[in-house]
């Protein structure tokens, strides 16, 4: 029998990857204000995710997971949240053609502020400081003041996550994302590109598709499926004084939620079985991810599978790979037989960003496009081979026209990475590498939909 789970039974565990915060008191004043603060999802979202990703787990459905490394203050801005918005939409038109499946879209957003660390602490020069832990947390600036935590940015991150879930909700269900539109997602920047002309073919054979349909009596009036999307937010549950603040009993399940977002997922730092996040994370009933390392072993998934999934619920656990180009195809193979073998339901993602970061010769942190696609391509190989579903893809992405990975079809060399270097933590795709990626996983898909039916058809004779 497991041991009784409330939402702070996590504080008797051991944690890492935790700030430690000089004031006590004013630590206790923000978690008691934020405990009174509105959820910032429902419970009823939750389930609803819930079950898309359990169509997920089947085989049915199709994710999408991304948005920005660290979410910050100084850059929340509409036009940033539209972009990434509008190349999510993009994506997912492009891989719902290419899977003829449904595409679950979650953002990185609405939340994501808070960042595990390689190391506690940063040297410049011959300063040493605590090193930057996500707006949330501290400042990003290099001094000795921003980089002490303050509970009072809880408040900022939870207005601010607010303010960008307000948004969000308006373009998802407002028409914004009528399909109708597919034509005017395309981003400014994006014009001329090779995957603008390859999207632009493609919105046009969807505007052949829905004419057709308009002619048959089904518009976007009378189908609300054409007119609006499910988009979901999604972090990962770091700071556990915060997430334990707005974790709440849903009246009609009597369930705990954690209403900080709808999908909430444990770093690759934090996932000891018996450590506070673990912890933490089983209670909760929302829908979860579980960032899985080149570290983890058979064994040891096991033991969190059976923590965090006990009854192997559908769309409960979403098991986010992120190996690294060069050892996915040492790791995921044994994962998934052995997860196959103990006849556990999972959705097996790939992250294809955070295994992959190298450091530029100009000094910058990057990621090759390349490689990015090797582990993308790797994944899909090996599930064909395990006869798995590839459930979906996770990651850090912009709509904007940052230069922060180099590669891809309109080439960002590492002279490059200077010009538009934004990003408050790790490098992210741009909004053109974005949508590249988002075709060659469309052609994946599609040989997997195609292999799919050889099978049923052989099965059939
Ligand atoms: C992240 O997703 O930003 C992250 C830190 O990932 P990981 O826990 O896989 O290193
Ligand atoms: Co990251």
């Amino acid at each position: 029998m497991a041991a009784k789970w409330s939402p702070e039974s996590w504080r008797d565990k051991p944690i890492v990857q935790v700030p430690e915060y000089l004031d006590e008191d004013a630590l206790t004043r923000v978690e008691g204000e934020l405990k009174r603060f509105p959820p910032l999802v429902f419970a009823g979202e939750a389930r609803r995710l819930k079950r898309d990703l359990g169509r997920v787990a089947k085989g049915e459905a199709f994710l999408l997971q991304g948005g920005d490394c660290a979410e910050s203050f100084a850059e929340h801005h509409p036009d940033m949240i539209r972009d990434l918005f509008r190349v999510f939409l993009q994506m997912s038109v492009v891989l719902t053609y290419g899977a003829s499946q449904p595409v679950v879209k979650v953002g990185r957003i609405a939340g994501q502020f808070a960042k595990p660390r390689s190391a506690p602490t940063e040297t410049q020069g011959d300063q040493e400081l605590p090193s930057y832990r996500g707006d949330i947390i501290n400042g990003p600036e290099f001094t000795p003041e921003a980089r002490i935590p303050d509970p009072e940015r809880m408040l900022k991150a939870y207005r601010q996550s607010a303010a960008t879930l307000n948004l969000l909700r308006a373009f998802a269900q407002g028409g914004y994302a009528n399909l109708e539109h597919v034509h005017q997602w395309t981003l400014g920047f994006l014009k001329d590109s090779p995957q603008s002309h390859r999207y632009q073919a493609l919105a046009d054979r969807i505007g052949e598709c829905l004419a057709f349909m308009r002619a048959c009596g089904i518009t976007s009036e009378s189908a609300h499926q054409l007119r609006s999307t499910d988009f979901y937010t999604s972090h990962e549950a770091l700071l556990l004084g915060y997430e334990q603040a707005m974790t709440r009993v849903d009246s009609t399940s009597g369930e705990w939620y954690d209403t900080s977002g709808h999908f909430l997922w444990i770093g690759d730092r934090t996932r000891q079985p018996d450590h506070a996040h673990v912890e933490y994370m089983r209670g909760i009933k929302n829908p979860i991810g579980l960032k899985c390392g080149p570290s983890l072993d058979g064994d040891g998934l096991m033991k969190l599978i059976d923590v965090l999934n006990p009854e192997d619920e559908a769309g409960r656990l979403t098991l986010i790979c992120r190996y690294g180009s060069d050892k996915i195809g040492d790791h995921l193979s044994s994962l998934i037989r052995r997860v196959q073998a103990e006849g556990r339901t999972v959705v097996w993602s790939c992250d294809p960003m955070h295994g992959n970061t190298v450091k530029a010769a100009s000094g910058f942190k990057t990621r090759p496009f390349d490689r990015i696609l090797s582990e993308v391509h790797t994944f899909f190989e090996i599930h064909r081979a395990e006869g798995s579903h590839p459930g979906g893809v996770h990651f850090e992405m912009t709509g904007t026209d940052v230069t922060e990975c180099t590669g891809g079809a309109v080439a960002i060399t590492d002279a490059d990475l200077s010009d538009r270097y934004h990003t408050f933590c790790d490098p992210r795709l741009n909004g053109t590498q974005a949508l590249e990626l988002a075709f060659l996983i469309a052609e994946e898909l599609s040989r997997v939909r195609k292999g799919g039916e050889r099978v049923q058809a052989v099965s059939g004779l």
